[in-house]
Formats: C-alpha cells, sequence, structure tokens
C-alpha cells in the first residue's frame, strides 16, 4: 500500500485532534463552512452508545487513530478486551499515550484489509472515520465483516459522497489529494446495498455527509 496515508496521517498528528473535535475557532470555522456544521463529537457520542458500559466482550477498534473520541469510553469498559488497530504507527501511538496503562487494551499496527485475526473473533467491530481513508474498501469491508462473530454487532461512521456539493469539492480536491481520504466514496444508496449484503438489522442514519450505522452479523 502506498505510504502516502501513513505520511498524510504523520504529518496531521499535532492538529488532528483539534480539527475534529472543533478545538480552535480555525476548526470550528472549517466545520461549518466544508462539513454544514456536522459535530463529529456528536456522531461518535450516538455511535459510542450503541456499545453499553457493561460490555465485557471483545472489541475490534479500527482504526483507533489518537483514542481521541474512544479515551474516555475505552478506559471505563474495563470487563472488555479492545483491541486498537491502525494502520499510521503515529497515530497508534497517540492511542497508546493516552490508553497504554489499561491491561483490557492492547494496541496493533496493520492493514484492515488483511486483519491479523482468525474469523469471528470479535462480539463488536467499531469503525469510526475509517471507511472514507482506507484504499481497499471491499477488503475493508469483507475483512470487519470476518473476524466479527455471527450475532456481533458492527457500528461505523464515515463520510459519503452526494449530500453537499461544498463537502464533496474539499474531499475530492483537497483531502484525497493530501491522502487523509481515499477515493472512491459510496453515496448513501449505495452503501445501503452493501450493508445489506453482509449484515442484518441495519439502524442507518446520516447528519450531513457523515453516515453512522449499527448492524449486525
Ligand atoms: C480520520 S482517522 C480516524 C481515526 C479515529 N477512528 C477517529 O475517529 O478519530 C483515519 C485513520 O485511518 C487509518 N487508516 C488508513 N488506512 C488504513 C488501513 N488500511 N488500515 C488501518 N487503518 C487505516 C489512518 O492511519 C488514520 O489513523
Amino acid at each position: 500500500m502506498s505510504d502516502k496515508i501513513k505520511n498524510a496521517y504523520k504529518s496531521s498528528k499535532n492538529i488532528y485532534d483539534d480539527v475534529m473535535t472543533q478545538g480552535s475557532i480555525f476548526s470550528k470555522l472549517y466545520i461549518k463552512i466544508f462539513w454544514s456544521g456536522t459535530d463529529d463529537n456528536e456522531i461518535a457520542k450516538k455511535i459510542l452508545s450503541y456499545i453499553p458500559y457493561d460490555f465485557s466482550g471483545s472489541l475490534l477498534d479500527v482504526p483507533a487513530g489518537t483514542a481521541v473520541f474512544t479515551e474516555k469510553k475505552w478506559e471505563k469498559l474495563e470487563k472488555a478486551a479492545i483491541t486498537c488497530l491502525d494502520y499510521s504507527a503515529d497515530m497508534l501511538s497517540q492511542a497508546k499515550a493516552r490508553l497504554g496503562a489499561y491491561r483490557h487494551i492492547t494496541f496493533v499496527q496493520g492493514d484492515v484489509g488483511n486483519l491479523p485475526m482468525p474469523d469471528e473473533t470479535f462480539d463488536v467491530v467499531l469503525s469510526m472515520n475509517g471507511f472514507h481513508a482506507f484504499p481497499e474498501k471491499d477488503k475493508a469491508f469483507s475483512e470487519t465483516f470476518r473476524v466479527l462473530k455471527t450475532g456481533g454487532a458492527f457500528i461505523a461512521c464515515f463520510y459519503i459522497k452526494g449530500k453537499s456539493k461544498i463537502t464533496d469539492w474539499l474531499v475530492k480536491n483537497i483531502l484525497s489529494k493530501k491522502g487523509w481520504f481515499t477515493p472512491p466514496f459510496q453515496t448513501e444508496d449505495e452503501l445501503k446495498e452493501t450493508l445489506k449484503k453482509y449484515y442484518k438489522d441495519i439502524d442507518i442514519n446520516t447528519d450531513g455527509s457523515i453516515v453512522y450505522f449499527c448492524c449486525k452479523k
């Protein structure tokens, strides 16, 4: 796989958390102008609420990134076994700095398109803001499905195209060129078709150009 993604996330690792959480006035403006004000903090809260605080199973967080949205929840899930996986060692090192002290959390540098786990390993697979970055999306769908147990939950959020002209312009002309996003991107209808091939009980919602959902294997 190209090093474009690794380099992109290496160069942005110091501003990533600020932009995603709208920590500064510039980040707030960026989100307001280019993302119709869609608040990643709110979407993170919604999708993390699918996982109860007494969850005691196994969970794969892919891509874990810097754990900016998951830190507070993961540290509380002490009965669970959480695996944080990311392709970028730079992003993962920040997740480790946040969560490395917890014995119920392990860290793996790897590729979602070739997961180093046996079939049916996890009760939950969470993919927050990942599929718009993953280069091999078909493999990412089939690998996350493969490692999920039958009856397990696949929970995710990411960018979909066709909702906002300015967001689509930004993604195509800037974010994809820099390597933070990787085409092709699906529309909501195309994603629904993909999910139907793999999953049942699909609870899917959109907020601006971000889709978020929970479904069962
Ligand atoms: C936008 S960040 C999302 C991180 C985190 N889930 C969050 O919401 O803040 C996208 C992440 O995808 C990772 N990534 C890109 N391609 C990947 C791949 N093939 N396998 C695993 N992780 C990948 C990048 O390294 C980056 O950390």
